[in-house]
């Protein structure tokens, strides 16, 4: 799969620096998604590891994940430029890659981490206040199984509204709660 990203010519290919897909376990039981690789993202090569990726590290521990047992992706692979929204032709075109890392992964969930990843996966028209909160299913045709699935903030929208991580730590203790009912 990391071949055939490299090889799929994004206009995002021309800017970036390092092709950013993946860190974690290939056994995860857990697949967080984000959006787009960032500086720090960027030159590492790895997925959150900047700010909003120290932040994501907080959030898994307070739910006892490490960051080493859960696989963590992005819906774009190439850092936009001026760290800018992928467009919905980028999000769609890197979305193939999204579903068949899922589908090789098999996780049992699926954690959204913001705007984009929710847009990528549930295809809803309705905001993330209102999609948060509560399961949804990922379907998988490939699996043929259904992916319980939460939509919930990005660590980097966090990190400017504090005031949201109340409701982020709800969402995070959902997943918790099945991964227990799951032991
Ligand atoms: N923000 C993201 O969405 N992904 C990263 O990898 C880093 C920051």
């Amino acid at each position: 799969i990391i071949e055939n990203i490299r090889k799929y010519p994004s206009e995002l290919k021309k800017s970036a620096n390092n092709l950013v897909v993946f860190d974690g376990s290939l056994n995860a039981k857990v697949i967080f998604v984000g959006e787009a690789p960032g500086k720090e993202e960027d030159e590492q090569g790895l997925p959150f590891v900047g700010r909003a990726g120290q932040l994501l590290n907080k959030m898994l521990k307070a739910i006892n994940l490490k960051r080493e047992e859960v696989y963590i992706t992005n819906v774009v692979n190439w850092r936009p430029p001026n760290n800018r929204t992928p467009t919905d032709r980028e999000i769609l075109e890197f979305l193939p890659f999204l579903q068949q890392q899922i589908d090789t992964i098999n996780p049992n969930y699926i954690f959204l981490l913001g705007n984009v990843a929710t847009k990528a996966i549930l295809s809803s028209p309705l905001s993330l206040a209102k999609l948060r909160g509560k399961w949804h299913e990922y379907e998988s045709l490939k699996l043929n199984k259904k992916i319980y699935t939460i939509a919930s903030y990005h660590p980097a929208f966090l990190l400017r509204s504090p005031q949201h991580k109340k409701a982020s730590w709800e969402d995070l203790q959902m997943l918790q709660k099945k991964l227990k009912n799951e032991e």
